[in-house]
């Protein structure tokens, strides 16, 4: 018997306040929340370059919490990081965390939070096999408030942590329901001391999230789970996603250039924060497929940023998923400022893969995996893609060993 396809999606996201400004009012929001005592997890760069960490610090201090501040979190961050933080964090008597940073300090933040609430060792909950893959258990940890500094991870409303595993070379990623962050503060602000090479690898990561989702496989594809607890955590692109991710890639299409090419640019940053954390939203419920997948493919050695790692090969899976969603692609490529009056469903491929083409050649993005690498490791890599199944299957179309490698040849050089 035929099992009928899947009727149901659900949406998730953290609480947000956004606006330009608006950490000021952290201290307000944390004693709402009946907050008393911090650990403030950040960025050893940004703490050093910034006053960014000690200014949110200011602003909870300002309202009588007290706040230790943890920061030794690097990018890509080591799960060392976690048991370092859990032990400052045992020693005080913390309620609450308060992530700033990328997605590093972010991240750190939750997976301390989980553990000092769930203790145990680090690698209990992580999947197996280079974890025992335990249940990460269900019911409140201790609220983690984030306050994201880059556009683009988008950590600050999604319940997942990544760390670097450093003696495996390797980098594994964990979440559960109960590590969605409890409030995301967003303020532009906190993102205009970012370096130009970050607000292009940042940028680049959230539009692939929103580009993800959009094309992901959609909810109602998937045969009917037995019951609810089957249904996948990523449901697939549904009407919700879909509204979260074209407007992300608007916000993109008209702001990315503008906020590399002036960093002081305030409606350009907050055009970024607001797409960054709206792809999030789309990705943190719809998946991400094809780019992920690949991102993890590039040896950890070579340490890529993520936005990187990801971009790399997006305008070769654009050419791939296009004709499974020609209209979808359509809209993708005018949204990002191409011209496609006129045009048919053959050509929905070719116009995204040309817009970000372009934009990649503006706002300096790297010219393609021969900037990095030789033709010759495609093989390599196309193997290592291929075992990311999961996310894989989560795409609108499975590539088979023979489309990864077409993709990968199709992004060796842009220009
Ligand atoms: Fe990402």
């Amino acid at each position: 018997m035929e099992m009928p396809n899947d009727y149901a999606y659900s949406v998730r996201m953290s609480p947000m306040k956004f606006g330009v400004g608006v950490s000021r009012e952290i201290g307000n929001d944390l004693k709402r929340m009946g907050i008393k005592s911090v650990l403030l997890v950040t960025d050893e760069n940004l703490n050093r370059n910034t006053d960014i960490p000690k200014k949110i610090k200011g602003y909870i201090e300002q309202e009588g919490i007290s706040v230790e501040v943890y920061d030794k979190v690097e990018p890509e961050p080591s799960y060392q990081r976690v048991n370092d933080a859990l032990e400052v964090a045992s020693s005080l008597d913390v309620d609450a965390f308060v992530g700033v940073g990328g997605g590093s300090a972010m991240d750190v933040a939750k997976a301390t939070s989980l553990y000092l609430t769930h203790p145990a060792d680090f690698f209990d909950y992580i999947g197996k096999p280079f974890g025992k893959g335990k249940p990460i258990p269900p019911g409140p940890i201790k609220p983690v408030i984030c306050v994201p500094t880059t556009a683009g991870t988008g950590a600050e409303t999604t319940p997942m942590a990544s760390f670097a595993i450093p003696e495996k070379g390797i980098k594994i990623g964990f979440g559960a329901p109960n590590m969605m962050p409890a409030l995301a503060v967003v303020d532009p602000l906190n993102t205009v001391t970012m370096p130009p090479s970050v607000t292009v690898a940042t940028g680049v990561d959230a539009l692939s999230h929103a580009f993800e989702a959009y094309t992901a496989v959609a909810y109602n594809a998937r045969p009917m789970p037995r019951t609810p607890e089957e249904r996948p955590v990523y449901v697939g692109c549904n009407p919700v996603t879909d509204v979260f991710a074209e407007r992300a890639i608007e916000l993109i299409g008209k702001y990315f250039r503008r906020a590399v090419a002036k960093p002081n640019d305030i409606e350009a940053r907050s055009g970024m924060s607001l797409a960054a954390f709206l792809a999030a939203v789309a990705f943190g419920n719809a998946g991400v497929h094809i780019n992920h997948a690949i991102s993890y493919s590039f040896p950890y050695e070579r340490h890529l940023p993520h936005g990187i790692a990801v971009g790399l090969c997006f305008p070769g899976t654009a050419l791939f998923t296009a004709p499974i969603y020609p209209e979808k692609h359509l809209r993708v490529a005018e949204l990002l400022g191409e011209n496609t009056e006129g045009a048919s469903k053959y050509e929905a491929g070719e116009l995204v893969y040309n817009a970000l083409v372009r934009l990649y050649y503006d706002i300096g993005f790297p010219n393609g995996i021969s900037e990095y690498f030789d033709e010759s490791d495609i093989p390599e890599f196309v193997k290592k893609a291929s075992q990311q199944t999961r996310l894989l299957s989560a795409a609108c179309r499975y590539p088979s060993e023979k489309d990864l490698e077409e993709i990968f040849r199709n992004s060796l050089s842009f220009w």
